[in-house]
């Protein structure tokens, strides 16, 4: 893909960190500059004991910044400026100091401050030593930043500087640079486009201190929301109760919901307005026929019978109302599984389902991975192999931009 016009118009604020890994960012320069960028280069005190700013200001034809002031002018660089300029800011390479100073916010050179200032995405291309990548100190920095929503460029396994050979080589700047056009490509497939997902589970009250739910933890649905977010959508995140430690991104609205019908008349709302929805969330099928307003004490519970009344199928009820919106759904099946999966999407008038195998190790509830087929109302059947749930959201994103490249 690397061709002259990949990255027309790209604005990269490019950030170098201390390491020997340096010498590759003088390389990678020059093929973000010949696919059409525009550099600015940030270095830290450190970076410019490996390769001096002198290389990088004459071929980025920018002068370096590395340093709050320029000493003799007395002149101000600003990080903050720096930060709105940029459509990306790619960190190359980033060393284990400089991870940790980016998941603690610990701001005390240019490129951390330009770091959180930055409103533009971030990827970084860590490389350091291999027991410096395999410390817990490490990788716990490098779940903080993934959460933070950093794109990670991983390393890759060799011949080390320090004569070791493992994991914790900087990717190679040809890779770099694929990971960078793929974002630019990526973040604006599914812009203009407005998609509604539910996420989590619902609560169903029986009284202030009890309620009827299930073990959803909203994950899939928080994965396919921010992936949306980083293609362009303006995405409307309709979530049951979720306990998640998780940064969104920009242009998703989530609306917190607790019970069935509320989700419903929050997304029944909304629906009119999108273009796609996926309904990823776990809703309770039943809620309490009534609610008590004071606890039901315990003496009263012994005997307790709790009558149950059907909760509003969502999916199926947008389903009959959707015009021109496609839709994709989920099924999480313990026996027959396709059989189940296919009656799921006409029953709900969906455009392709997610069927999730309660009997696949690697799906379900409260784990890290997910494996899934995808059924069309074509009657497709793709199954995928087990994958982390942001590449599942990936994976399941990909059938909405199909139709946004047929349209
Ligand atoms: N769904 C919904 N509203 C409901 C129940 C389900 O919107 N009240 C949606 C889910 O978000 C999912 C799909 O419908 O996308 C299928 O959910 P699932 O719980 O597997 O199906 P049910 O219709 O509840 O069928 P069953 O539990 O009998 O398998």
């Amino acid at each position: 893909m690397n061709t002259p016009t990949s990255l027309k118009d790209k604005k990269i604020v490019l950030g170098i960190s201390g390491g020997i890994a340096v010498y590759k960012t003088v390389m990678l320069l020059r093929l973000l500059q010949k696919a059409g960028a525009e550099v600015q280069v940030v270095m830290t005190p450190n970076a410019k004991e490996f390769v001096t700013p002198v290389t990088f200001s004459s071929l980025s034809g920018k002068p370096v910044v590395s340093e709050f002031f320029t000493a003799n002018s007395g002149e101000w660089h600003s990080h903050v400026d720096l930060g709105l300029w940029a459509d990306l800011m790619l960190i190359a390479p980033a060393t284990a100091s400089t991870m940790a100073k980016m998941a603690n916010g610990v701001a005390d050179n240019m490129l951390i401050t330009t770091y959180l200032s930055a409103k533009e995405p971030v990827m970084i291309a860590p490389a350091m030593d291999l027991d410096m990548w395999k410390h817990p100190s490490t990788q716990r920095n490098l779940e903080i930043l993934k959460k933070d929503g950093v794109m990670i460029v991983e390393p890759q396994s060799g011949y080390l500087a320090s004569g070791l050979t493992g994991k914790g080589r900087m990717a190679e700047p040809e890779d770099i640079l694929k990971s960078v056009e793929e974002y630019f490509s990526r973040s604006q497939s599914l812009k203009g486009k407005r998609v509604l997902v539910t996420a989590g589970p619902t609560y169903e009250n029986i009284d202030p201190v009890r309620f009827i739910g299930n073990y959803s933890s909203g994950r899939m649905g928080f994965e396919i929301a921010s992936e949306l977010g980083k293609r362009g959508a303006e995405v409307v995140l309709v979530a049951g109760p979720v306990n998640l430690d998780f940064n969104l991104g920009d242009n998703i609205k989530r609306i917190d919901v607790c019970s069935a019908k509320e989700m419903y008349e929050v997304s029944r709302k909304e629906f009119p307005e999108v273009d796609f929805a996926i309904f990823s969330a776990a809703v309770a099928d039943y809620a309490p026929e009534e609610y008590s307003d004071s606890k039901i004490k315990r003496e009263n519970l012994s005997n307790l019978t709790i009558k149950l009344k059907r909760n509003p199928d969502i999916a199926a009820e947008l389903g009959k109302i959707k015009t021109r919106q496609k839709t994709i759904g989920f099924a999480l099946e313990t026996d027959n599984e396709i059989e189940n999966a296919k009656k799921k999407l006409i029953k709900k008038n969906f455009d392709w389902v997610v069927l999730n195998s309660m009997n696949d190790p690697e799906a379900g509830f409260m784990k890290d991975t997910n494996k899934i087929t995808m059924i069309s109302s074509e009657g497709e059947v793709l199954p995928f192999a087990a994958k982390s749930k942001k590449e599942v959201a990936c994976d399941i994103i990909e059938f909405l931009e199909r139709y946004n490249t047929n349209e």
